[in-house]
């Protein structure tokens, strides 16, 4: 692991322009201050106070912990034994029936859980009753196909309604589900159901994108073929019916969704689990080239979960109308999506496509159909939005938005100042929302009716949560200065470690500070105390807010058989936040021949390998890197070179004329 350093990272984005080539960011107000109105101050869920009463966090958390439903109440809090925490521990809950079960109980039954709308247009309407339903009846198919509390179930679906029911039905039986993103490649999705011992694979035929259907089925079917000499773990395959595409069928092996599901018994008892049965394994890119599993529990992760959703975007489940745009396939989806919205019988809005199908309209349109009134989306998106012009959504009627969220990067002033006038038409108030798929739930943000909001911070960490900014060796940083983002005692939704590999859990997240969690984030806090975020200070890319490894893109790169040596680096870019630039070194022999068109067969062995979203904006063919002596790859130096910055110090460099040759090659290829 690359020593993380205190550093500043200046993020610089060009200009975002529209189609008409405008720039976007003109027109609109300075940035300053946004406190909330009186009008929306007048009904938020929580006031300023919470904070205070957050003091004792156990306590705390303990009380929202309580909002749950308990099969058997816990009298523990916290157990802390670095690095490893355990919350509510003597309690028993079902995480399914904290979705589900209680709300139909309450004659909740026939409140819309998820309005979908799938790419092609077809709409459907899933009732807490009838996704309850359609659990129990798959709970006991999966039952059936023999998988038991703590097998591990893989899932590789699209965004349909199934997908949730498939990860909650996992949930209620206490299998551990691990949900794959649809865009993995083959290799990616064994390489997860080995490391987890996937029993079962649930999936689709293919799931509709950019107006075509993407395979699925296909993919788990490779995935299982590779590796000959070592069958997978897995048993069944059970398939949903959405592409209607063309699918092969291992006979004994693959079972269909609709054969099955409807056919099962509607009974099924949720059993009591204990508050720390694993409720999900979901991998992440880290600084090595293998992803990690990152796995959560049940009592804490709901907690937190739950809290955070209706504290963060003041959630009124009687009225509003919530809108995730994520992918269920990363953390965003699993929390925001699948469990808090359940958890706080809220009716959300789960969309199977691309903004941009069949045209940039599609999303306002969506947000006028259903009338949402908290959207939580990602800059990327947001910048995507801002380069199509404000024409698209202003034909649209989003006046039913009152609270906009944002994930994943640090969101620029201009995006957020965009972000509020034109999507929330100056009134609704912006929550920058920073968390991790290790940190399981919000760990900072403002809260709407409460915070003065900054266009770009991340501002407070949410009540119950302590984070601290120091230098390398652990001291607070003064403000105004970059320094290392900690944790720096345990949060309920916190990652419960790797999936079997207890070292890598000490090693990545707790080797640097003891029993401080260490994010891998670099920030700053203002005078105010109000926080900044710069970026990852690890080899952590983040391109559209999905996190990549450099590490594992170099040794896909490096896995062709023409490449000598690769190094890859996040350049910044005006649409995606970062961009995967690589640099190559090619064999001197005869492969050469072959490669008509070398970063174009680099640029699609890297999406072949690890899937689509790894895929580099850029591949340059370099005669060589620069090394120290001892022959180490300087990346920061690629980086500078990347983004057309300064190249600093090159006094490490072991041949400092290979800096001006590849930036002569950078300025060649365009
Ligand atoms: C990394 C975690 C948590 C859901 C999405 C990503 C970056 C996330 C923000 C934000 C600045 C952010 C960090 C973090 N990040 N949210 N609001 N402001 N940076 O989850 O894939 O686990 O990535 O995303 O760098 O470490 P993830």
């Amino acid at each position: 692991m690359t020593e993380p350093t205190a550093r500043t990272v200046q993020i610089t984005r060009p200009a975002i322009t529209d189609q008409h080539g405008v720039i976007e960011s003109h027109h609109l107000p300075e940035a300053h201050e946004y406190a909330p109105t009186q009008a929306f101050r007048a009904q938020t869920n929580v006031h300023g106070e919470i904070y205070a009463q957050a003091a004792d966090f156990e306590a705390f958390w303990a009380e929202q912990a309580r909002t749950l439903a308990w099969r058997r109440p816990f009298t523990r809090v916290l157990d802390w034994r670095p690095p490893h925490a355990e919350w509510f521990s003597d309690g028993e809950l079902n995480a399914c029936e904290n979705a589900l079960d209680r709300h139909v109980a309450a004659g909740l039954g026939d409140r819309v859980a998820i309005h979908w709308e799938g790419e092609p247009g077809d709409t459907r309407a899933v009732t807490y009753g009838e996704l309850l339903d359609t659990v129990k009846r798959l709970a006991n198919v999966l039952e059936g196909l023999g998988i038991r509390a703590g097998d591990r179930v893989a899932i590789h679906m699209p965004m349909i309604p199934e997908t949730v029911a498939a990860m909650l039905a996992c949930a209620r039986i206490g299998a551990v589900h691990s949900v794959v993103f649809g865009g993995f490649s083959a290799e990616s999705l064994r390489a997860r159901i080995d490391d987890a011992g996937a029993r079962l694979v649930i999936t689709a035929d293919g799931g509709f994108r950019k107006g075509r259907v993407s395979p699925l089925k296909p993919t788990v079917d490779r995935a299982l073929a590779l590796h000959p000499d070592r069958p997978s773990s897995v048993e069944h395959v059970l398939v949903v019916r959405r592409g209607r595409n063309e699918i092969d069928w291992v006979e004994g092996r693959d079972l269909w969704w609709h054969e099955e599901v409807p056919f099962a018994s509607p009974m099924h008892e949720a059993p009591a689990l204990p508050a720390e049965h694993p409720l999900f394994i979901l991998y992440t890119s880290g600084t090595t080239g293998r992803p990690k599993g990152v796995l959560h529990t049940t009592g804490g992760y709901l907690a937190q979960a739950a809290f955070t959703h209706r504290t963060v975007f003041d959630l009124k489940p009687d009225t509003d109308v919530y809108w995730c745009t994520a992918d269920v396939g990363w953390i965003t989806g699993h929390t925001y999506l699948a469990y808090a919205p359940l958890v706080n019988a809220a009716t959300q809005v789960m969309y199977e496509g691309t903004p941009d199908t069949p045209d940039w309209s599609r999303w306002w349109r969506i947000v006028e159909r259903y009338g949402v009134t908290i959207l939580y989306t990602a800059p990327t998106a947001i910048r995507a939005a801002m380069k199509v012009g404000r024409q698209v959504p202003q034909g649209h009627d989003l006046s039913s938005l009152r609270v906009l969220g944002s994930v994943g990067e640090p969101i620029n002033p201009e995006a957020w100042l965009w972000y509020r006038e034109i999507i929330g038409g100056g009134r609704a108030p912006i929550v920058d929302t920073w968390w991790q798929t290790e940190t399981g739930a919000i760990m900072a943000s403002p809260l709407p009716g409460v915070t003065t909001l900054k266009p770009g911070s991340a501002q407070r960490p949410v009540p119950g949560v302590s984070l601290a900014v120091v230098d390398d060796s652990g001291r607070p940083v003064p403000a105004g200065e970059g320094g290392l983002l900690v944790a720096d005692r345990p949060w309920p939704s916190m990652l419960r470690g790797v999936w079997d590999d207890e070292q890598r859990y000490r090693d990545t997240y707790w080797s640097v500070f003891g029993d401080r969690y260490f994010a891998g984030d670099g920030a700053r806090l203002d005078e105010d105390g109000d926080l900044w975020l710069l970026g990852r200070v690890d080899d952590v890319m983040n391109v559209s807010g999905h996190r990549l490894s450099t590490a594992e893109i170099e040794s896909a790169l490096v896995a062709h058989h023409a490449v000598a040596e690769a190094a890859v680096v996040g350049a910044p870019d005006p649409d995606t936040g970062q961009a995967v630039v690589a640099f190559v070194v090619l064999k001197r022999n005869q492969h050469l021949v072959e490669l008509q068109d070398a970063p174009a067969e680099l640029r699609a062995h890297v999406a072949a390998t690890i899937g689509a979203i790894a895929r580099p904006k850029a591949v340059h063919v370099v005669p060589d890197l620069p090394k120290t002596r001892s022959g180490k790859i300087i990346r920061r130096v690629l980086a500078a070179l990347a983004s057309g910055a300064e190249v600093g110090d090159l006094t490490t460099v072991s041949d400092p004329s290979v800096i001006d040759t590849i930036r002569g090659i950078i300025a060649a290829d365009g």
